[in-house]
């Protein structure tokens, strides 16, 4: 009651000044009223290709989960808008931004100049680098024995761009498909020799799927080092700059470190916090 005491007069004192700017018949009605609610934050569309744990996937429930998820989930707190994430495929996924359809993807998606020119990226949040998925038995030992095999990749991805490269763009050795879960079953099935993805996604199959008997095979001097970041329509200077501030929020206050270690074990490498 005091309490409630309290809130009313601080409301009446709050109320002084417009009341009495305003007609003769507002203040009344502006008294007995609640003081008018804050506007309720606004909730911002995430695109995001959720065949690609541990990233992002689909739990049984269909709820979106995974560490960027989570990443962005963290610097939305702290930045005062709400997410809801919507899963988008992987084709066409940079587009939704500037139909705006979406307003911002997280999908461990590679900054690169190509990319730059058409959405603008946030700090980097997480470092990466391909990694070759073959079988346990497979004589593969590095990138460039590829050369005479098939190889899968995730259309449009970083991927298939280091595997177009050393196979050439007219090969018909490269199967693509739409995900990259479809590459990795297409080389359990055979249909390919090799699958080249991301690292953290790689070595997550092999973990999980011991059945397919992979094994993942990394040849560091052949791949570039790669950096994921958020990204947001071209432009967006103001959506940006929040999602900076946040993510260097929840890099300082140990959000980030904490949500890395859930996902990956260990926190990340002194070098690798620090780009
Ligand atoms: N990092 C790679 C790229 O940017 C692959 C990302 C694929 N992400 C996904 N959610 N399917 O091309």
């Amino acid at each position: 009651l005091l309490l409630a005491g309290m809130l009313l007069s601080a409301c009446g004192k709050k109320d002084e000044a417009p009341a009495a700017a305003a007609p003769a018949s507002a203040p009344a009605v502006a008294a007995a009223s609640a003081p008018p609610a804050p506007p309720p934050p606004k909730v911002l569309t995430v695109g995001t290709d959720a065949a690609y744990a541990p990233f992002e996937s689909q739990n049984e429930k269909g709820e979106i989960v995974g560490f960027d998820i989570e990443v962005v989930g963290a610097i939305a707190k702290k930045a005062g808008f709400e997410v809801k994430f919507v899963n988008t495929p992987w084709e066409g996924i940079f587009n939704t931004l500037g139909q705006g359809d979406r307003d911002l993807l997280v999908s461990a998606i590679t900054i690169n100049d190509e990319r730059k020119q058409t959405m603008d990226f946030s700090d980097p949040y997480f470092n990466a680098q391909q990694l070759i998925a073959v079988k346990e038995n497979s004589k593969v030992a590095k990138f460039a024995d590829l050369k005479k095999l098939k190889v899968g990749v995730q259309t449009g991805t970083t991927g298939d761009e280091a595997v177009t490269k050393l196979l050439g763009k007219t090969s018909t050795a490269i199967k693509r498909f739409e995900s990259t879960p479809l590459a990795l079953k297409e080389l359990e099935a055979g249909g390919v020799d090799a699958v080249v993805a991301d690292n953290g996604v790689v070595i997550n199959y092999v973990t999980n799927n011991a059945g397919s008997k992979f094994k993942a095979v990394a040849d560091p001097a052949a791949f570039a080092a790669e950096q994921y970041g958020i990204a947001v329509k071209k432009g967006n200077a103001e959506l940006l700059g929040q999602i900076n501030k946040g993510l260097a929020d929840i890099r300082a206050d140990g959000t980030y470190d904490q949500i890395y270690t859930k996902y990956f074990g260990a926190p990340p490498a002194a070098a690798a916090a620090a780009s």
